[in-house]
């Protein structure tokens, strides 16, 4: 499948709300449709990694061959060193490491050139990847911020109950910082509500979702299945486990999604999310552009 490469950064400052679930399912579907995935694994916890490796050989990586060499200048980013092939074809992770807390600062726009560590490596590997996906920690330090100055698209999954909404306002301050100083390109792919169940609660918050973010809020949701469950228990995503059941059509109807919003979104101009911000979208926009 042909596809203009893209780079999807994956935030949310909620934990618990399935960005490292959603990224791994999305690899499985995207590798499926023919697309070269490359996994980063951005997130100090390194689920991501243990979601295809397990905890003891997650563990087992030495530091060097992690996200870490992106920051310790120590290290060779070299990416042949770092690159590393999953068991599931078409899958590559840079892989996550407990030891990236170190670097995990904070203030990031007060670290310098450790703010575009990320986007330094993606270039160099620019050409032999179509479809990246950056899986962030739960907060919006060095990690994620990374993410979002290497980025072409922000997706942000929200669990379907209140708590999952409190965050919201706080990505949307630091996109929209990223857009105007830092990452022209950027723009918001979508809210992708997760965890999905069929209880009332649910069915109201995502028409409040919608009611205030309108078309940003994806057509389709991820509603929580059990076999989802026993793929990340087998640690595969589901199209390598169960292609034909319906938790796999679910993740290629969110990956097909993503297809389709990523050149209307691409020819969007850029467009800041927070309210105090786009009160001002006037001057700023020119700082984008
Ligand atoms: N579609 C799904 N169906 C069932 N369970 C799911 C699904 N997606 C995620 N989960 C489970 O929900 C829990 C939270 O998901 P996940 O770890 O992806 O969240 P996260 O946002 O990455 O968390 P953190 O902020 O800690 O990184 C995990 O136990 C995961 O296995
Ligand atoms: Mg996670």
């Amino acid at each position: 499948m042909e596809a203009t490469p893209f780079t999807i950064a994956m935030v949310n400052r909620k934990g618990g709300c399935a960005k490292t679930g959603t990224t791994h399912q999305l690899s499985g579907a995207f590798a499926k449709m023919g697309l070269r995935v490359l996994l980063v694994d951005m997130d100090p916890q390194a689920s991501l990694t243990q979601g295809f490796f397990g905890p003891a050989a997650t563990e087992a990586i030495p530091r060097e061959k992690t996200v870490v060499a992106l920051f310790d200048d120590a290290c060779d980013p070299d990416p042949d060193r770092l690159l590393l092939p999953t068991p599931c074809q078409g899958i590559t992770i840079l892989p996550g490491a407990n030891s990236l807390d170190d670097y995990n600062l904070p203030k990031p726009t007060e670290t310098g050139s450790l703010q575009t560590s990320l986007k330094g490596f993606l270039r160099e590997v620019q050409g032999r990847f179509d479809a990246v996906l950056v899986d962030c920690p739960p907060n919006l330090h060095l990690c994620s911020w990374n993410a979002l100055l290497a980025a072409d698209f922000v997706m942000v999954p929200v669990q379907a109950e209140d708590f999952g909404a409190q965050g919201i306002t706080h990505i949307q301050r630091s996109i929209d910082l990223a857009l105007a100083k830092y990452n022209p390109n950027l723009r918001m792919l979508g809210y992708l509500v997760t965890l999905r169940q069929r209880l009332a609660i649910h069915d109201a918050y995502e028409m409040q979702l919608r009611n205030l973010y309108g078309s940003y809020v994806f057509d389709v949701s991820f509603g929580l299945s059990k076999d989802v469950k026993e793929a990340i228990a087998e640690r595969l995503p589901i199209h390598f486990l169960r292609p034909r059941c319906k938790a796999a059509k679910d993740v290629n109807a969110i990956a097909e999604e993503i297809l389709r919003r990523i050149p209307a979104a691409r020819s969007t101009p850029p467009e800041f999310l927070h309210f105090e911000n786009r009160v001002g979208l006037g001057e700023s926009r020119k700082v984008a552009s």
